[in-house]
């Protein structure tokens, strides 16, 4: 039986909450797997920081250096590579991967994405959700396929809409379980728990329902019994 623990690499873009909640998780022992890396397209991410002072390895790789997404994601590619990941952790990392980057890296990609998928792929998912009268809004962690944001849901987490909400105060209630639904969901691939087939996600071999395990769960979902 094999001791390794499961080599995780995030991608980031800016502030880094997400990537913050794995590095105290993996800390704290909630998440089994080992943050080997935390990668950036913009050299001023904040999060670099955060992941520098917490002892990881940071590289950035700056789309604006190449002449193409091809070229970028390349690059992007052979340097997450020399980290042999098992699982790529997306973290708001506000590139849009190529074809060839993402089957590369098929069945081992996460995302987290601030909407209840498949409602709101792309940007504004919040304003959008208010603009519609939505009573709820909400945040959901899946694979990523070459379809923007339409990959299987692992977990999703809805949020109620309040009275005089607005985009901000929205997404500071949703970014809460963000930061609980994206270590838990790690968690399950890290004990080889999660994988991917042509239709969908299974857990425990098991075919989650379309939306992923529903959060806050019902029930504790075990391995065991
Ligand atoms: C998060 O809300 C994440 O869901 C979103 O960006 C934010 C990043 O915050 N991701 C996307 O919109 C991806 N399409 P963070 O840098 O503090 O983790």
């Amino acid at each position: 039986m094999s001791t390794a623990k499961t080599r995780l690499v995030i991608l980031i873009s800016g502030t880094g909450s997400n990537m913050e909640a794995l590095i105290q998780a993996a800390s704290s022992g909630a998440v089994s797997g080992e943050i080997v890396a935390v990668f950036s397209n913009r050299p001023d991410a904040r999060g670099l920081d955060t992941a520098r002072a917490a002892g990881i390895a940071t590289e950035v790789v700056n789309h604006r250096d190449f002449a193409d997404r091809e070229s970028f994601d390349a690059e992007l590619a052979a340097r997450i590579n020399s980290y042999a990941p098992d699982l790529v952790i997306l973290a708001g990392f506000m590139r849009i991967l190529t074809t060839a980057f993402v089957r590369q890296f098929h069945g081992r990609l996460m995302n987290i994405h601030p909407s209840l998928l498949p409602k709101y792929p792309g940007l504004h998912t919040h304003q959008r959700a208010l603009e519609a009268g939505d009573c709820e809004a909400g945040a959901t962690v899946h694979f990523v396929t070459e379809e923007l944001d339409g990959g299987p849901a692992i977990v999703q987490a809805p949020v109620a809409v309040r009275e005089g909400d607005t985009e901000q105060t929205l997404a500071e209630r949703v970014l809460v379980l963000e930061h609980q639904i994206y270590p838990y969901a790690v968690e399950l691939f890290c004990q080889g728990r999660l994988v991917i087939n042509t239709q969908g996600v299974l857990l425990d071999d098991q075919l989650l329902p379309p939306g992923g395990i529903s959060y806050p769960l019902q029930k504790p979902v075990r391995s065991e019994q």
